[in-house]
């Protein structure tokens, strides 16, 4: 168990067969798949799952987007991974689906269609209203057991992650397990507690700092990218009309007299660049604030500001960080993002969100020397931010009121 979860310790899964939630949503540009973290990480649970039959479901990208397609090539980076075949199925509960699954062995593994293929994937329902969907109700009864190891989609409410735990006894795999005993050290085990928060998108890094602050989580926030332009224009400063304007594309959500109450009531604890690193005729350039006259486009913190970070992260016990401090895809623009993973690599215990920051991560190999790196985007922020993740709550509340006293635990 892991705050109040089940694991696969708690269940006997040896010889039994498995219906297997993963989250293999990946970038695909060409029929190529860009990115394998995601499988890569679903390794120790299949490994785990080796002696049981087991059938995977999940989703790649959403209907009406370029990258809403078939699992088939998911299914050869999986069985590459696992250096056995992976089967893949163009379907999710057919009769032929349904006879496939009965005549497997122990060892064999299935991948199902793409489940947002499936009209009721994503309806607005309750997890009881998902268990009455045609899918959950033509597999169900065909399996042992239900693992959820999607930890990055666990903050969707969608028939495969929250339907089936009211049918059927069901636990979380070895993912699901490693990033919730990460995100939970990181917030609540002793010592101080820093959060790095940049990135573009306004809102996530605000939700994650009002709860870090308002519970007394975090010693110190600090404040990079966009997010860190929108606190210095709240507090006074003239960052000029072209930064403005971005600012203001990435503030949906946002409640400006909110923000600055929040501002003001912990000043003392949010860390703000004091210096900007713009382009200038092609070249980056850095500026002190107090001398930065907001022509030119904000693209980095500056190196003033790189340094006195690169000075004071590593002496905190924990240091979370999500969001890149500036356009690091941008070689011009590489050095604070890179330079305040360094630093966030040398605090006791160091956690790295996912999305952007853990690409950034990947990219210089600084992730080895991190203690976690999330595979996570939504997810990460929304247990960041102290909100519960439906599809792991679901599982939860069903093991109490009823599979823990059918389910044969391990002795
Ligand atoms: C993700 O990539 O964020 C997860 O796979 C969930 O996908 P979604 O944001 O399309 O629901
Ligand atoms: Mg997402």
């Amino acid at each position: 168990m892991i705050d109040g979860l089940p694991t696969l310790d708690d269940v006997d899964y040896d010889g039994k067969s498995v219906l297997l939630r993963l989250d293999i949503n990946a970038p695909i540009v060409n029929s190529t798949i860009l990115d394998t973290t995601r499988f890569e990480s679903h390794v120790p649970t299949l490994k785990d799952l080796e002696g049981s039959r087991v059938v995977i479901l999940a989703h790649q990208s959403r209907p009406g987007k370029k990258d809403f397609t078939t699992l088939e090539i998911h299914a050869k980076v999986l069985s590459e991974l696992l250096g056995k075949e992976v089967v893949y199925l163009d379907e999710i509960f057919s009769s032929r689906v349904i006879e496939k699954i009965r005549s497997m062995d122990v060892g064999d593994v299935i991948l199902l269609e793409n489940v947002r293929f499936y009209s009721e994937e994503q309806l607005k329902r309750s997890a009881e209203e998902h268990a009455t969907s045609h899918m959950v109700k033509k597999l169900k009864d065909h399996f042992d057991l239900y693992v959820n190891d999607a930890f990055s989609a666990c903050h969707r409410a969608h028939a495969s992650l929250v339907g089936f735990p009211p049918v059927l006894p069901s636990v979380v795999g070895r993912l699901v397990e490693k990033e919730v005993a990460a995100l939970s050290k990181a917030l609540k085990s002793e010592g101080r507690k820093v959060f790095i928060l940049g990135g573009a998108k306004i809102e996530d890094a605000v939700k994650v700092m009002k709860n870090v602050l308002t519970k007394g989580i975090a010693e110190k926030v600090v404040l990079t990218g966009v997010v860190a332009n929108y606190f210095l224009m709240l507090s006074g400063k003239d960052i000029g009309e072209v930064n403005r304007k971005v600012v203001e594309e990435n503030k949906e959500g946002i409640d400006d007299k909110e923000m600055l109450e929040l501002y003001n009531k912990f000043k003392d604890k949010i860390v703000l660049p004091i210096d900007v690193g713009v382009e200038v005729d092609g070249v980056r350039k850095d500026i002190p604030l107090e001398k930065f006259d907001g022509k030119a486009k904000i693209m980095d913190i500056g190196i003033e500001t790189i340094s006195m970070l690169s000075e004071e992260i590593p002496k905190f016990d924990i240091a979370v960080i999500n969001g890149p401090a500036g356009v690091f895809e941008d070689e011009r623009f590489t050095l604070g993002t890179f330079e305040i993973l360094k630093a966030v690599a040398k605090a006791k215990y160091s956690v790295v969100g996912g999305g952007h920051i853990s690409t950034a991560a990947r990219m210089t190999g600084i992730d080895k020397k991190m203690d976690h790196v999330s595979v996570a985007g939504g997810a990460c922020i929304r247990f960041l931010s102290g909100e519960k993740l439906i599809a792991l709550e679901v599982i939860k509340e069903y093991w109490e009121k009823k599979w823990s006293k059918v389910v044969g635990k391990k002795s």
